[in-house]
């Protein structure tokens, strides 16, 4: 549930996508490279955004270890609509994908099945969803 403990033992990266086409491709070609250069330090690794902060494809023992099957279960159908975040939310995308825009900003990122993400309270953004989403979720108090 609370992904933000121990960050700073952990490789940060950035991966957020610019809305500008131009830029994307060597964005996204640099953080692929950096990413298998961390995966191969066995290290575990967690990207941001914009303040939203992402565990890639997390393990069985992790997802045992924050009890995320027992949190309340949301899906939807591919569409897109403006969210605002009144709380700290932490879930876990079971399947679809997901593109998050962060208002105000001009960059967003992509959320695959298996991903762990949380999402700062106050947050105002887009969802995009690509393909439909199923998802463990739970707020902080
Ligand atoms: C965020 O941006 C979307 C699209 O421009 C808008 O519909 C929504 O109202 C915005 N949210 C806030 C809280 O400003």
């Amino acid at each position: 549930m609370h992904i933000n403990k121990g960050i700073a033992n952990r490789n940060l990266l950035s991966d957020c996508l610019s809305l500008l086409p131009s830029l994307s491709l060597s964005l996204s070609l640099s953080l692929s490279l950096s990413l298998s250069g961390c995966s191969k330090m066995g290290s575990q690794d967690v990207v941001s955004c914009e303040g939203i902060f992402v565990e890639r494809s997390i393990s069985e023992s992790r997802i045992e270890q924050l009890g995320i099957r027992s949190w309340p279960k949301w899906g939807c159908p591919p569409s897109k609509f403006p969210w605002t975040y009144d709380a700290k939310e932490t879930f876990y995308l079971v399947k679809g994908r997901v593109k998050i825009y962060p208002n105000g900003s001009s960059k967003y990122i992509q959320i695959h099945a298996g991903d762990l993400v949380v999402l700062p309270k106050g947050m105002s953004c887009i969802w995009e969803v690509n393909v439909a989403v199923d998802k463990y979720y739970t707020f902080d108090p």
